[in-house]
């Protein structure tokens, strides 16, 4: 990882990203709420899409915010054979997979785009990933795609 300078790391911390998520609904959406309800911190980064099924997420969706200036998209989905619709949530993660392979191709880092799999118990595994991606997406800095688009 490359090493930041004072100025940078100042840049880095004054930084906050913005985080487009697709949470399944019956699963990581439940998972989202009850943090909420649960009153578990986490950054508030986030901007939530509900969507049936993580599987529902067509690539287009995942890459339409990249490129039009978000610094992350989440998706998450039921955990194996938790699906509603079966296997989506394994579309969803082979989909993320080939998201991050091909945006690698134009220069713009895979560790934007994360999947996870929470379930509707897990509003403290919800907060942490949005900790962790938060953490990760202010060592990669704002979305170089942003400045494309900012007058
Ligand atoms: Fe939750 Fe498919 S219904 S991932």
């Amino acid at each position: 990882m490359k090493q930041l300078s004072v100025s940078e790391k100042r840049v880095a911390q004054e930084f906050e990203p913005k985080i487009i998520a697709f949470l399944c609904n019956w699963c990581s959406y439940v998972g989202a709420d009850l943090a909420g309800t649960s009153r578990i911190q986490y950054p508030p980064n986030i901007r939530v899409i509900r969507v049936m099924c993580s599987g529902s997420v067509d690539p287009l969706y995942i890459l339409k915010p990249i490129l039009e200036g978000a610094d992350g998209v989440l998706i998450a989905g039921c955990h194996s054979g938790d699906c509603h619709y079966l296997n989506g949530n394994y579309k969803a993660r082979r989909r993320v997979a080939m998201v991050k392979t091909m945006l690698e191709q134009f220069g713009i880092p895979g560790d934007r785009i994360w999947f996870s799999f929470i379930s509707a118990s897990e509003g403290r595994v919800f907060a942490d990933t949005v900790r962790r991606m938060v953490t990760r997406l202010k060592e990669l800095g704002p979305n170089s795609m942003k400045a494309q688009w900012e007058i």
